[in-house]
């Protein structure tokens, strides 16, 4: 790990120290839905920063989260539009985007485009090409763009990441990863909608890949994949994302990612594992726990901040970040590369072939 990306882990919990008004970064959050709402809370319970507006092209849900923020003695402008928020409030330093995945493109852009910093919602977008246009203008904005991907500032699994990348466990062969659950969540149906979302690649799995990604160092120079709708077929009607899929990477170096994912888990079946298999022992990321291959002994790996919700300290590095101009540990680069690597996957499960890293960047 390099000392940038140490040092951003680190940092976090100093975010929780209070902070004057003055210093307070003014923020706006666009997209006030299910996830929009959610991160608005934790911004709220930040010293840092001070939620100045608010939108969302339903204007109750605007009104919603403005709610929320006078709730906690906070005042916020309502939108509808994101483009006259960006252009009518002034003095702006951030904005906060989570809206559904098809209009990432559009709005990221134009945030970057008015200098601001940003803390953007995954995927980058829903093409190679869309998401070189993202990071190629996050290359040239003046303000930092961090992607929601959370679990890289989760306690546990910062933990066993910073065991595995400074090298106490071996060089990694392996990640193996499950994702089984029940449905997407029905009351939002751009989810089901894979011209919306993506399929499921993209939108959910992208998490654990981006991890594995990360374990390993580099993106993967191939994938093969299966999946489709084994159980939910047309459920809810005209639905057009798959139910399940699995998934073989192979990297130059002979590592590999294997990873299943579906939505027919009975409750409390197998739930989530991510598990780093490594030439001196595995590290099981969700509870930080290293086990050696020399000892049936299990060791604890020590987690600062044990305990804290990885988004709030992802928005609390965030605000970090943007005062002393640091590169975010969920940085652009990386989530451009994970939001490729589940394209591939996709295209390999679409098009029942192996399809090449050196094909996606083409
Ligand atoms: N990081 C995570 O773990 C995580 C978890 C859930 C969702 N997400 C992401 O958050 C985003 C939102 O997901 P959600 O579950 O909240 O969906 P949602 O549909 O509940 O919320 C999206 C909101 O954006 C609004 N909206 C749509 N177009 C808009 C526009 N042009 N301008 C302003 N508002 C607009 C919608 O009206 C809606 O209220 C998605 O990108 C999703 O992938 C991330």
């Amino acid at each position: 790990m390099t000392e940038l990306t140490r040092r951003s882990i680190l940092a976090a919990p100093a975010l929780l120290r209070a902070q004057s008004r003055e210093e307070r970064l003014r923020v706006a959050v666009i997209g006030t839905g299910n996830r929009g709402a959610f991160l608005l809370g934790h911004l709220l319970e930040l010293s840092g920063a001070q939620v100045v507006a608010v939108c969302d092209i339903l204007p109750d849900r605007a009104d919603r989260a403005a709610t929320m923020v006078a709730k906690k003695g906070g005042q916020a402008r309502t939108f509808t539009d994101y483009r006259r928020l960006l252009d009518e409030v002034k003095d702006l330093d951030a904005v906060v985007q989570a809206t559904p995945d098809f209009t990432h493109r559009e709005v990221d852009i134009a945030v970057l485009e008015r200098g601001l910093h940003l803390y953007a919602e995954k995927p980058l977008a829903l093409t190679v090409e869309d998401c070189r246009a993202v990071r190629d203008a996050a290359r040239r904005a003046k303000g930092i763009m961090q992607v929601g991907f959370q679990l890289r500032h989760d306690p546990a699994r910062a933990a066993a990441m910073r065991w595995i990348r400074d090298g106490k466990a071996g060089r990694v062969l392996q990640c193996h990863g499950m994702r089984h659950g029940g449905d997407l969540p029905r009351d939002i149906p751009w989810y089901f909608d894979k011209t919306k979302c993506g399929d499921i690649v993209v939108d959910q799995g992208i998490h654990i890949l981006d991890l594995f990604r990360w374990a390993i160092g580099r993106p993967p120079a191939r994938c093969y994949g299966e999946g489709g709708t084994a159980l939910f077929v047309d459920d809810p009607p005209g639905r057009t994302v798959m139910d399940h899929y699995s998934a073989i990477f192979e990297f130059d170096g002979g590592e590999q990612i294997n990873f299943s994912h579906h939505y027919f888990d009975p409750p409390g079946f197998t739930g989530i594992q991510e598990r780093v298999f490594l030439s001196g022992g595995a590290v099981d990321l969700i509870r930080a726990e290293f086990q050696p291959r020399t000892s049936r002994e299990r060791m604890k790996l020590e987690v600062p901040d044990a305990g804290q919700d990885a988004t709030r300290m992802s928005l609390a590095a965030f605000l970090e970040n943007v005062r002393h101009n640091r590169r975010p540990l969920n940085d652009v680069e990386s989530a451009y590369e994970a939001t490729l690597v589940a394209l591939m996957a996709t295209r390999a499960i679409y098009e029942k072939r192996i399809v090449t890293w050196a094909e996606m960047e083409a």
